[in-house]
């Protein structure tokens, strides 16, 4: 044990990837997802250190201190990235919690890398923790670390928290490792959660799979009491207040919409992944070409997909169809001179994204489940012109704190998601800022601080005495 750090992240990425140049110079960029958007700025704020994987297999790497932050690397080897973070991870565990929006694959050599991995995890944190310290350990790559880790230093307190959804117990039953996965989590002394259905998803498994007791929301676990609770995450409200104040991302936002034609501009912000129902959201805006309810030039789509998991097989299919849904559709549709959809297979910086959530009329969010969906939350924090409108995926845990405001849909039904975006492209002035004044005041008084300050504080309240017997399994 050393009297190292009082507060530790593990997460299975550092917020920085590294990435060496053409001619060989290595340099770090920042990693892809909402994860890293929320903790970041919480970790420059608390001068934490943060575990995790810099994003490249094979490579040893030294602490390091990145823009404020302690990083401290854990190595993965080019099986364990096939095994543990492209196989268990995200072909098994993503899709499943995901509502099975594509087949998990249940395959036992990824188990064994994924609880091999998750073990690294949990003895670099042992080594790096100081005594008494709090750990927050990140998403669904590292269910097991809690009871690892508590195993090898029942000192801590240990957080933990899930980024996704949780799967409802008919899903969850399918996968043959559930006890074990259960039991991870219960390491934790405080499992957080998106919604709250999530978390009464998880007590009921605790309850049906592995007979623990409970009361309300907690569970009576090894003589010890593990809650669960909802923590909507956020997003940092002053970071994007302070892109959108600076000049030339106004400037940038202008350019972009000239560039776009002049039109009615529709944006989607995605990594480029199957639950966030991007063919469902171009095939909708395709049809109102074919159907004349648009006209070349009257709107445009601008979807902007970062690259992700790219040697996953169900993502590289999903590029190659969105490649050839832009194809179709831009032949069927555009004219000289006149693009309908602009598709970018890449990822920007945050000032390049705060300009074109500026320059957005319609802000278009479609997944077909999604933890919670920060892009909506961070194009209701730009918008402090009360302008554009947002059409938000119920299947996104966003729509629990936007619904009032933004536009609701079902993204399965394309001929309602028609309906809609033609709604959202002809809103008004006025109703566009009522609306819009309801997302922000929600957003603004629930940003990432808030949702970190009342995890942190849950964590650090020790738990209620058992005053009363709780149910029997
Ligand atoms: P997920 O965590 O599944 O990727 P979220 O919407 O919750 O989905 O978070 C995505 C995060 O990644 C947001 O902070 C968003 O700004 C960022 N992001 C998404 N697409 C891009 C892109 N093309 N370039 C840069 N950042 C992006
Ligand atoms: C989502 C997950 C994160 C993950 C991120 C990027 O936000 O909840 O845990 O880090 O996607 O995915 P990647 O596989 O590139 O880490």
């Amino acid at each position: 044990m050393s009297d190292g750090s009082e507060f530790v992240v593990v997460a299975n990425r550092l917020p920085v990837d590294r990435v060496v140049g053409e001619d060989g110079t290595p340099s770090w960029r920042r990693s892809p997802g909402g994860l890293v958007s929320a903790i970041a700025p919480l970790m420059r704020r608390r001068q934490g250190t943060w575990i995790g994987w810099a994003g490249k297999a094979d490579e040893k790497l030294e602490p390091f201190q990145e823009d404020g932050m302690a990083l401290v690397p854990v190595f993965q080897s080019s099986e364990d990235v096939e095994l543990y973070y492209e196989g268990f991870s995200n072909a098994t565990l993503w899709p499943l919690y995901h509502d099975v929006v594509a087949p998990p694959v249940y395959d036992r050599a990824m188990w064994d890398a994924y609880v091999r991995v998750n073990r690294r995890f949990a003895e670099v944190t042992a080594a790096v923790a100081g005594e008494g310290s709090i750990v927050w350990i990140q998403d669904y790559q590292l269910q097991l670390v809690p009871k690892m880790l508590r195993e090898l230093r029942p000192d801590l307190r240990i957080g933990f928290f899930l980024h996704i959804p949780f799967p409802p117990l008919e899903l969850f039953w399918q996968l043959p490792w559930r006890r074990q996965i259960l039991e991870g989590l219960l390491g934790a002394d405080l499992v957080g959660f998106q919604l709250p259905g999530a978390a009464s998803n998880f007590v009921r498994l605790c309850r049906r799979l592995l007979d623990a007791r409970y009361s309300k929301q907690d569970v009576y676990w090894d003589d010890r009491v593990v809650r669960a609770r909802a923590f909507p995450i956020s997003v940092d409200v002053e970071e994007l207040h302070d892109l959108i104040e600076r000049p030339d991302v106004r400037a940038r936002a202008k350019e972009i919409r000239e560039d776009l034609g002049g039109g009615t501009v529709l944006l989607g912000v995605d990594r480029l992944d199957y639950t966030k129902g991007i063919t469902q959201r171009l095939e909708a805006f395709g049809e109102l070409f074919g159907d004349g309810d648009l006209k070349p030039g009257e709107a445009v789509f601008a979807q902007i997909a970062t690259p992700s998991r790219e040697r996953v097989e169900q993502y590289q299919l999903l590029r190659d169809q969105i490649e050839q849904q832009v194809g179709r559709i831009n032949g069927e549709h555009s004219e000289l001179g006149t693009t309908v959809v602009h598709y970018l297979h890449t990822s920007y910086d945050r000032k390049e994204l705060a300009a074109l959530y500026l320059a957005a009329d319609v802000m278009v969010v479609t997944p077909l489940r999604d933890g919670m969906n920060l892009v909506a939350k961070e194009y209701v924090a730009c918008r402090d012109d009360l302008r554009g409108t947002l059409v938000l995926s119920e299947f996104a845990g966003a729509a629990g704190e936007l619904g009032r405001g933004a536009f609701l849909v079902n993204p399965y039904d394309i001929d309602g998601l028609k309906e809609t975006l033609l709604k959202a492209i002809h809103t008004e002035p006025a109703e566009q800022a009522k609306r819009m004044r309801t997302m922000r005041r929600r957003v603004q008084e629930h940003d990432v601080d808030r949702w970190a300050r009342s995890f942190l504080d849950e964590l650090e309240t020790p738990a209620e005495p058992q005053v009363a017997e709780p149910q029997p399994a």
